[in-house]
């Protein structure tokens, strides 16, 4: 039998849940600064929550199956669909606005790469009810700070943005129906990971000009905002929101991070104006975080559309991240006691004294075996435990432990009660 779990999965020993704790323990902080509030969703989902006919990535990778009773269904591949289906089923009794997060498990049959996997946890930051860039800002002002906690500065990590509208009227300009509007995003995207031909053959495919796809270019390669208002307008819907984002980042003072890239498109059909991507700034990974606004996500499953925005962070990408600049934590596992009996005929009294010492909250190792004494130091010593508590026949008699303090070597017989 083949031992490695199935290719593209993780096992997680004591050791690597310890990092994926610390890693949990700062999204979550981050989250309770910000007050969003968490929430979970089955990692199972009915596969129609995905179906969308956009010609994304995501979809084409899905886990997809039939159950015994013949549902259609998939794993998640993200989060935000589960999140769009919840907050529908609360509709009008959910009090507006919401900020919420999560930290699901995804599921994508996806190209390995390094960071890439077919599973990973997504830390979601979602905001519903807010219109206007103010929720961009504070997301990103989340986002950042979380970078800086775990020791990753704007030197080494980069966020572009760009605005969804500016590429929608381009298209616009070049008499794309509204209808393809999502379809050609999608493809926009895949003009970095694919050649230009076949992107061009797709558009083709969808009745359109492929020429356009060198006007979009032409547009990519404006490096300044300005330069792009300039096509699209000084005063285009698209710009001037990107234009208070950027003040607003000022304001909050993550500005640094920030960098207007008219080519980013994500690869997400749904989304309709701010998009972004934060960056590893040697640029050996890829995103490590995606993320814009969603308007109109909601009437796509037959409901109100209420204004929404978000962001994913994948926990693999990140933590390759902090493998290549040093800034991994060690992390000892967390032991108070190990409790060991000399003699068998003491074990009884071992439990009683582990017992005593954990209702006070300790943690604490019963040796389970009969040992040495100098298996139980070392065994002490290996799991970084702070005492070594054992229990001899005649410290016992007289009602005595004997405590070791295993950082100043200090040896002396206690009172069980003043353990
Ligand atoms: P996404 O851009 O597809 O967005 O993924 C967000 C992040 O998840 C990526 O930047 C990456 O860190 C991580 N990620 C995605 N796929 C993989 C993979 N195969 N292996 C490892 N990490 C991965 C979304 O999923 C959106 N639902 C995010 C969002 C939330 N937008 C609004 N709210």
């Amino acid at each position: 039998m083949d031992l490695a779990p199935p290719r593209g999965t993780r096992d997680f020993f004591p050791e690597d849940l310890r990092l994926q704790h610390w890693l949990f323990g700062h999204f979550r902080e981050v989250a309770r600064l910000y007050a969003f509030a968490e929430y979970d969703a089955p990692v199972v989902e009915s596969a129609e929550l995905y179906t969308r006919k956009a010609g994304e990535e995501i979809v084409q990778q899905l886990y997809a199956f039939e159950d015994k009773s013949g549902r259609k269904l998939a794993l998640r591949p993200e989060m935000t669909p589960s999140l769009a289906r919840m907050v529908l089923q609360r509709g009008k009794s959910l009090a507006l606005p919401i900020k919420w997060f999560s930290i699901p498990q995804c599921w994508r049959y996806e190209r390995m790469t390094r960071g890439r996997r077919r599973e990973h946890y997504q830390w979601n930051l979602d905001i519903f009810g807010v219109a206007g860039v103010n929720a961009e800002a504070e997301l990103l002002s989340a986002l950042t700070t979380f970078f800086k906690r775990v020791g990753l500065g704007p030197a080494e990590v980069g966020i572009k943005i760009s605005n969804r509208k500016i590429l929608q009227t381009a298209l616009e300009k070049l008499a794309v129906p509204p209808e393809h509007f999502a379809q050609v995003c999608i493809l926009v995207d895949k003009l970095e990971k694919v050649p230009p031909e076949v992107v061009k053959e797709e558009v083709k495919a969808l009745g359109l000009d492929p020429g356009l796809m060198d006007r979009v270019a032409e547009l990519f390669s404006f490096a300044e905002l300005d330069a792009v208002a300039q096509v699209v307008g000084q005063d285009h819907e698209g710009v001037s929101e990107l234009r208070q984002l950027f003040a607003l980042a000022g304001e909050y003072g993550f500005d640094e991070w920030l960098r207007f890239d008219a080519s980013l498109v994500r690869g997400l059909a749904y989304y309709t104006g701010t998009v972004f991507e934060a960056f590893d700034r040697g640029a050996s990974l890829r995103a490590l975080c995606g993320g814009g606004r969603y308007d109109r996500l909601l009437s796509t499953f037959g409901g109100e559309d209420i204004p929404a925005c978000g962001l994913g962070l994948g926990d693999a990408v990140i933590v390759e991240l902090l493998k290549d600049k040093g800034l991994l934590p060690v992390l000892p596992e967390h032991l108070d006691d190990v409790v060991f009996a000399f003699d068998p005929s003491l074990r009884s009294p071992a439990m009683q004294v582990a017992n005593h010492l954990r209702q006070q909250g300790r943690s604490v190792d019963l040796i389970l075996e009969d040992r040495k004494l100098k298996w139980a130091f070392k065994h002490a010593d290996a799991r970084g435990a702070s005492r070594l508590v054992f229990l001899a026949p005649d410290e016992w008699a007289a009602g005595k432990v004997r405590v070791k303090n295993l950082k100043t070597g200090e040896e002396r017989d206690v009172p069980l009660e003043a353990l």
